[in-house]
Order: C-alpha cells, then sequence, then structure tokens
C-alpha cells in the first residue's frame, strides 16, 4: 500500500512541536506493515537546503502564487515530495509566521496551495506518482481530502487531529480563490461560522478521523475541549478513533542517545548522576538533596505554564530546583526569567529552542513537569518515561493515557509511571509537586517508578499497527 502524507512540518528537517515527530516517525513504524509512506512538506529554506529532489511536475500559477514545482527526492532513506514554491514558503522567520511571532497574513494561501497540491497528486494527477491512501495532519493539509471530494476523486482519506485547537480559520472572502465548486460553500462542506475552515473542511471531507490518545477523542465531543468542532466531531463520532502516538526508539534511547554525557538504561540507573550534574552546570543551580523538576515545552497557556510560574518560590520552599528550556508567550518568558533572578541557583530558565538540551534534560532531570490544561497527546511525558526523568502530569489527553499515577494501589503493584493531578490550579500542581518531593525522598521508591517508566512500551510498534488496520479497512470497504 502506498500513502501519501501531507504536513506542515517532519522531524528532522522541520519541527515546531510534536507533529513534527509523529510525521517523522510514522513511517518506518508502518513500513513494518507493508506500507510506504511518502512525506510531502512544503519547501521552507531549511527543506530545500537538506533535501534535494527531481522535479516531477511544475504548475505555471499555484492558487496566485506563481510558479511551483514539485520535487521527489528522499531523506534518511524515507521518500519524500517538496512543494517548491518559493513565494509561499521561501521566506525567513517561522514556518508560520514572521520573526516576531505574527502569523503570515497569507497562510490561507500558502495552506491551500499546500493542500490543493497534495490532492492534486492523490488524484493521480501528477505523472509518475500514486497512491491508495492520502493522511492529511492538522489544519494546514485540512484542505486536501476537501479539494479531493470536490474533484469527485475516489482516493480514500485520513485527517488527523494533532491539535483542534488550532483549526485554519478565515474569512468568507477566500473561499472565490480557493479553486473550490460552488457547493463546497455549505455547512457540509468547508463554511464555518460563516468562513471558511481548513481543519473542518477536513473533518467533513476525510473517510476517517483520527486525534492522538483515546482520552482526546472523548474529550474534543465536549465544548470545552472541541472549541466550536464538538457537533461536527460528534456527529461524525463513528469515524472518530484516538491513536497514541508512539516515540522513535532510534532517536530517544537512553543507552545511546549522543547527547548525554553518561548514557545508562534501566539497570545503571546510577549513572544518570553524571547527566544531573551536567543539567545542573548548564542552568547554574546549586547542589542539592531536593529533585531537579524540568520542563521542555512551548510556553503557553495550553501547557499551564501560567500556574506553574504562579508556583516557583513554593517549588524552591518545597527544596526542589527548576531547569527549564522553552519559548512561547512572551510574558511567560518574562515570568520565568524574572523568578530564575529571583531564585539564582535554584531556577534556571533557558529560552529558546534546543534539541541537545531537551535530551539532556530528560537523561539528567528527576522529574517533568506537563500541568496542562489540555494535551491530545504529549510527547515530552512518553520521553519523560524513556529516560526515567518521572512525568507530572495533568490528568487531560493522552497524558491520562499514557501515565499511571503513583496511588497506593499502584504502588503496591508496582506499576507506578509518574504522578498525575485533577485540574490545571496551583493547589493542585503544588499538591503533586509535594507527592514527588516525598516520592523522591525514598530512594528505593522512586527508582521503583522511574524504572516502570522505563518498561513501558510507547514505541510505535501497537500504534502503527493500528494506523495500518484503519487504512486496510477504508481500503478494502
Ligand atoms: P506540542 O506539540 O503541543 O508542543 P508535544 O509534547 O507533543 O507538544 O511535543 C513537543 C516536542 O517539542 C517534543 O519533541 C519536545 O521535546 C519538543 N520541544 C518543545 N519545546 C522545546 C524546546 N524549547 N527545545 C527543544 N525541544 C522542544
Ligand atoms: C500537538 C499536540 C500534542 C501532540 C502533538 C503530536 O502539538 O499539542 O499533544 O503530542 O501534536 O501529535
Amino acid at each position: 500500500m502506498k500513502v501519501l502524507a501531507v504536513a506542515s512540518e517532519a522531524f528532522p528537517l522541520v519541527k515546531t512541536g510534536g507533529l513534527a515527530d509523529v510525521v517523522g516517525a510514522l513511517p518506518q513504524a508502518l513500513a513494518a506493515h507493508g506500507i510506504t509512506t511518502t512525506t510531502m512538506l512544503p519547501g521552507y529554506p531549511a527543506v530545500m537546503e537538506a533535501a534535494a529532489g527531481r522535479v516531477v511536475h511544475t504548475w505555471r500559477d499555484l492558487l496566485g502564487g506563481g510558479t511551483a514545482r514539485l520535487l521527489r527526492g528522499e531523506i534518511a532513506g524515507q521518500p519524500l515530495i517538496i512543494l517548491d514554491a518559493p513565494a509561499f514558503f521561501m521566506r525567513e522567520g517561522g514556518l508560520y509566521g514572521d520573526a516576531t511571532g505574527a502569523d503570515w497574513p497569507d497562510n490561507w494561501r500558502r495552506f491551500a496551495a499546500f493542500a490543493r497540491a497534495a490532492a492534486e497528486i492523490g488524484r493521480g494527477g501528477v505523472k509518475g506518482l500514486s497512491f491508495d491512501l492520502l493522511h492529511a495532519h492538522d489544519w494546514q493539509a485540512g484542505l486536501a481530502p476537501a479539494y479531493l471530494r470536490y474533484a469527485g476523486s475516489p482516493i480514500k482519506s485520513v485527517m488527523t487531529i494533532h491539535n483542534i485547537a488550532f483549526q485554519g480559520r478565515f474569512g468568507a472572502d477566500i473561499f472565490g480563490e480557493l479553486g473550490l465548486p460552488e457547493d463546497a460553500w455549505a455547512i457540509d462542506g468547508v463554511e464555518y461560522y460563516g468562513g471558511v475552515g481548513f481543519l473542518k473542511a477536513g473533518l467533513e471531507a476525510a473517510d476517517a478521523v483520527t486525534t492522538v490518545s483515546p482520552t482526546y477523542a472523548r474529550e474534543i465531543l465536549r465544548p470545552d475541549f472541541g472549541m466550536g468542532l464538538e457537533g461536527l466531531v460528534a456527529e461524525r463520532a463513528a469515524r472518530v478513533s484516538g491513536i497514541v502516538n508512539g516515540i522513535d526508539k532510534a532517536i530517544w534511547n537512553p543507552e545511546h542517545d549522543a547527547a548525554l554525557p553518561a548514557r545508562y538504561s534501566a539497570k545503571t540507573l546510577a549513572r544518570r548522576s553524571a547527566n544531573k550534574r551536567a543539567v545542573e552546570r548548564e542552568f547554574g543551580l546549586a547542589p542539592g538533596d531536593g529533585p531537579i523538576f524540568t520542563v521542555v515545552s512551548r510556553l503557553t497557556w495550553q501547557k499551564g505554564m501560567d500556574v506553574l510560574a504562579s508556583c516557583l518560590d513554593e517549588l524552591v520552599e518545597m527544596g526542589a530546583r527548576l531547569a527549564m528550556l522553552g519559548s512561547g508567550d512572551p510574558g511567560l518568558e518574562n515570568d520565568f526569567l524574572a523568578a530564575a533572578a529571583r531564585h539564582s541557583g535554584r531556577v534556571g530558565v533557558r529560552i529558546g529552542y534546543d534539541e541537545p538540551l531537551s535530551h539532556l534534560l530528560q537523561g539528567g532531570a528527576d522529574a517533568i513537569l506537563i500541568p496542562s490544561r489540555f494535551e491530545p497527546c504529549g510527547l515530552t511525558q512518553l520521553y519523560g518515561l524513556a529516560y526515567g526523568c518521572v512525568p507530572i502530569v495533568a490528568r487531560t489527553g493522552g497524558l491520562a493515557d499514557t501515565i499511571i499515577d503513583a496511588n497506593i494501589a499502584a504502588m503496591d503493584a508496582q506499576v507506578a509511571t509518574g504522578i498525575q493531578f485533577d485540574g490545571v490550579t496551583r493547589d493542585s500542581l503544588l499538591h503533586a509537586m509535594r507527592r514527588a518531593c516525598q516520592l523522591f525522598a525514598d530512594r528505593r521508591c522512586w527508582q521503583g517508578i522511574q524504572r516502570c517508566g522505563m518498561k513501558a512500551d510507547f514505541s510505535w510498534g501497537k500504534s502503527g499497527a493500528a494506523y495500518a488496520a484503519l487504512y486496510r479497512g477504508l481500503i478494502d470497504a
């Protein structure tokens, strides 16, 4: 079976978050099931530099953006298709916005063009390329299933929601420029609250909809999580499923991780202490007996970072330290930097994006804090499990599905892998951090939790099989 995966990021070429990790890793998992995945990416500067390809198609004018070419190549042995549309993607700044963080005003046109090109390939319009199924990821690819549907193409499509908070909503005025037929302007088409909804269009048109954990699949049926799309998700409930993300063990494995001063396994946990010293050095932390908590995250409201920022004085009082790596809302960045200045030697903050440092933190800190208000899946708790960096998580979405709270029963049965708390409030987070400090003080008990986490299997095996079964079900239907 041949699948075209359409996404706006993929590790190791371009990454702003977990979407890239998933799009980068899923193809290998699917290969084990006889499925060849070709990943289609926009030709951002980083993609054009890293991946060469030969031209297989040219549009003289793709959706008003001038000349666009399709390049076919590969990266790390995986087939790749790049949409080289310089007017849309050859820009300095971020993938979705300029250096100040403001969205590109023509994002609708950029990703409509991307989706249109993908659908053109999917429906067999590009010589030499043929696929059995198109898999669209997030709103940036959301129009692809819609273009297929309105072109009357029989190829099946899957729409995966990585985060329903990002929907690609634009004004009604763009509709005329999308090149869709008039009847696409409909409640069961691309129209969404009087405008155009890219994710909404994908959810309507795709043959199956997935999201990245079973709990999130249920949560988005509710208005507080569905963010306006809950009605549509409910309507399509029979075709919506939740498949939890896996992790790429070739990249995230403490036994072979080049970013760690000391490599280790569940049997050699004592070696982690060299990594902890390295974390202390990197973050200017004074030595101490208490745990080092870490955060590796976008600093946003979704991630509950405002609540964490309000807990830092108490975190220090309880004898813990914090090593934080992240970037995001300028106000939150300043709050954390101010806390680092206030608690020099106890709170260390690095604003920015640093892949190797994120590995060091997982391999050297004692616990990772993830107080998300919602979390479709979350990957940092899975990396934490694999690295013996005990996850302290809010009970929501994929965090609820992947972590076993260290309650009395779980401790008794020796199956606890982390700490969960309900409701993202100061009190609940402080309570969870205090529990962590108590458990940490009992070395044997803490190591038991670390080892259980390291044994948990969140490699892509099971989830790859679930996607393969979903694809087969659609194609055989
Ligand atoms: P989301 O995609 O919502 O941001 P995930 O937990 O699914 O959350 O994925 C986040 C990914 O981005 C992980 O691979 C994490 O390690 C990485 N990451 C987040 N912030 C940083 C950072 N500042 N530096 C390096 N990696 C980061
Ligand atoms: C989104 C979600 C995150 C998920 C990732 C990959 O960024 O916020 O929870 O892990 O996509 O699916």
